[in-house]
């Protein structure tokens, strides 16, 4: 399967007759299975038509930045957003011009300078034009500056010339996306996730649990896989499909999940505890169903706590970098602080689940890194992205 399953991908058009070959890019990125949505310029629009793409992409065309219609359902800064990457092309020289100088004044600019998502560039253009000095110095900035340019080519031009300018054909601009989604910052580690909730059984048919959904977990699972690690990933019950390329292990209880934690720990190097884990279970799980004749008003249930999985595992395997999360309503950094203390960890993931839009079940989150060194306030972005920040962060601490 390809790296670009499922992927965000913004395919931004500008004004160049190579634009009649972003048609074939979107059909090739929708055949490697990303969701594309597409931006054009007005320049786009005088060489392929905006209906030809939204055919191709299967989204309306987004051409404006002040759309009413286009701002009340995904607005610009949503659309930065949910971009897992940005990819332009073609790229003409006026449009790496505007980028360099980080101007915002369309819809394609904007978006460049709101999203946090890796931009690429696929210059097109006269050979002339992208040796000329103005041109070179603009390439140099947005390299310096994190942008990807993706060739261009050199040959044969559309005007008679014969030199570098030509945009990389989409085949090959399809291989290079692939690339940004397979980094090698994890490459032969092995890294044990646990995810989702715990059910602890009241009796055969009832149990305790929470409002996990696993999103987080299963997108640092993916994220870690694409880093070329080796994941074991051990999930509570969701209703996530498996990610790819990995091992998974599905339990049901915080004791089910301790143990299959300490098997998957025996050999692994990196273990990220982002479950739910119910802090506590009923004393006795009933062996029938427990009828409500005989409870006149009320029925109460003993609890016992739990074991702490992420501060267990600290401390059976010294050896491993261990990462957990904190889902606080209030003081985040302290109360992430006293549980780096603890569960004697390298590093806590805060996020302030109260905050709406974030945390629990929704796609997005926020979060807050807590070290022994201090503490890292990230942005807020989409799971998936934020996962791909994590692993990179946790990758300095495993050194
Ligand atoms: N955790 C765990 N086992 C538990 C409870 C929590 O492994 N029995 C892990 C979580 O996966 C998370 C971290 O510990 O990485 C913190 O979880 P959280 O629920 O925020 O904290 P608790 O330790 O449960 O403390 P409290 O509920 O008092 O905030």
């Amino acid at each position: 399967m390809s790296r670009l399953f499922n992927k965000h991908i913004i395919v931004a058009i500008s004004g160049g007759i190579a634009a009649y070959k972003s048609a074939e890019l979107v059909r090739l990125l929708k055949t490697a299975g990303a969701q594309v949505e597409v931006v054009m310029t007005r320049g786009a629009i005088e060489f392929i038509t905006p209906l030809t793409l939204q055919a191709l992409s299967g989204n309306p065309v987004h051409q404006h930045l002040l759309d009413p219609a286009a701002e009340a359902g995904m607005g610009h800064i949503q659309l930065a957003r949910w971009a897992d990457a940005i990819l332009v092309a073609p790229c003409t020289a006026q449009v790496m011009a505007r980028l360099a100088q980080g101007q915002a004044d369309d819809l394609l600019s904007t978006l460049c300078l709101a999203t946090q998502a890796p931009v690429l560039l696929a210059p097109a253009m006269n050979q002339a034009m992208w040796n000329d000095p103005a041109t070179q110095a603009n390439a140099q900035l947005l390299i310096e500056r994190g942008l990807t340019l993706l060739g261009p080519d050199v040959g044969e031009q559309a005007c008679g010339d014969v030199g570098p300018g030509r945009m990389l054909e989409p085949g090959q601009l399809v291989i290079e996306l692939e690339q940004i989604f397979s980094s090698h910052a994890w490459q032969g580690r092995k890294v044990v996730i646990t995810a989702g909730p715990t059910r602890e059984a009241i009796d055969p048919v009832r149990y305790l649990s929470n409002h996990s959904s696993g999103k987080m977990g299963y997108a640092l699972a993916q994220a870690a896989v694409e880093a070329g690690a080796q994941v074991h990933l051990i999930s509570g019950p969701t209703n996530l499909p498996t990610p790819i390329d990995l091992q998974c292990t599905q339990v049901q209880s915080a004791r089910d999940m301790l143990s299959a934690c300490q098997n998957a720990c025996q050999d692994a190097d990196i273990f990220i505890a982002s479950a739910a884990v119910a802090d506590y279970r009923p004393a006795e799980k009933a062996e029938q169903k427990i009828k409500k004749t005989g409870a006149k008003s009320g029925f109460s249930l003993e609890l016992v706590q739990n074991p702490d999985i992420l501060a267990t595992i600290a401390a059976d395997f010294p050896r491993l970098t261990c990462v957990g999360f904190a889902a606080e309503t209030q003081q985040l950094v302290a109360h992430a602080q006293a549980k780096l203390k603890r569960k004697q960890v390298a590093m806590i993931i805060a996020n302030d689940v109260s905050e709406p839009g974030i945390g629990f079940n929704s796609d997005e989150n926020q979060v807050c890194l807590v070290t022994a060194e201090g503490a890292k306030q990230l942005p807020r972005l989409p799971k998936t992205q934020l996962a791909r920040q994590l692993i990179n962060h946790i990758a300095q601490l495993d050194k």
